[in-house]
């Protein structure tokens, strides 16, 4: 191998791939018809349309072409991402990732359960706590892709478990990160976790 192919192969490595760099400016002007569900600045009024607004752009980035690609089924969004370029999903992701999460309440009734699994993981079933990659706060890591999840709606949070745990959403890679998880999660673990992770901040 050259020295060229050395240095090229080390410089993609390192930047995680020849990724667009996204324009938040231009991202804005791009997500009018997004608004009417996931709203205007990306804190969607609705509990089953998930907040968008401070999630990290790499996710972001990640799931619109999951979500193109078919390998994320989102009915509601068919043929929405069609007129989308790579360039223009990656402004969208910078424009969202640039406005702030608002933050819901979490049930009282639910908060030590959802609290010693988010931050205890079931360790007698192998299960890692859930603030390892998406930290105490819930704030994620977005430089490696893990989402954001203080504040996200409890509905839309319960079926993404849900989803994870039946296979029905499959795209969180070979690693099955999430559906491992999911897998030891029950019916009142994911309530508990979902109503926690929507109050969370
Ligand atoms: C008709 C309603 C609707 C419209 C319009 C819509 N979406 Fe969505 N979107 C959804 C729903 C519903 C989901 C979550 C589906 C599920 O439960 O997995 C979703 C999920 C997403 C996600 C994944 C969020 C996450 O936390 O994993 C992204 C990113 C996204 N939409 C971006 C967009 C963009 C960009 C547009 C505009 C081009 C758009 N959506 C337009 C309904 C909509
Ligand atoms: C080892 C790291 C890791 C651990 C531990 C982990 N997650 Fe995740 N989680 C991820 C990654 C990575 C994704 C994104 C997968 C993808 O790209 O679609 C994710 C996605 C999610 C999503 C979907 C978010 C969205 O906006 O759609 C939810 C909800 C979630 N995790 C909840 C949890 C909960 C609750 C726990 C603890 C019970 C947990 N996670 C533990 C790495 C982790």
């Amino acid at each position: 191998m050259n020295k060229t192919i050395v240095s090229l192969l080390l410089t993609l490595s390192m930047t995680g791939g020849a990724q667009a760099a996204g324009d938040a400016a231009a991202g804005q002007a791009k997500v009018v018809v997004c608004g009417a569900c996931h709203g205007q600045d990306g804190n969607s009024p609705a509990a089953n349309f998930p907040k968008l607004a401070g999630q990290g752009e790499r996710y972001l980035l990640k799931q619109m072409q999951d979500i193109k690609a078919g390998n994320r089924v989102v009915l509601e969004m068919t043929g929405m991402l069609e007129p989308l370029s790579e360039q223009d999903m990656a402004d969208v992701a910078a424009y969202y990732a640039s406005q702030k999460m608002s933050v819901g309440a979490a049930d009282p009734a639910l908060v030590s359960r959802g609290e010693d699994l988010f931050r205890g993981g079931k360790l007698a079933e192998g299960m890692p706590a859930c603030i390892g990659c998406h930290l105490p706060n819930g704030a994620g890591l977005a430089a490696a892709g893990y989402p954001h999840l203080g504040g996200q709606h409890a509905d839309y949070i319960a079926k993404q478990l849900t989803d994870f745990r039946e296979g029905n959403r499959s795209n969180d890679g070979d690693s099955m990160v999430m559906r491992d998880i999911a897998a030891k999660l029950s019916n009142k673990d994911i309530e508990a976790l979902s109503s926690y992770v929507q109050g969370l901040h």
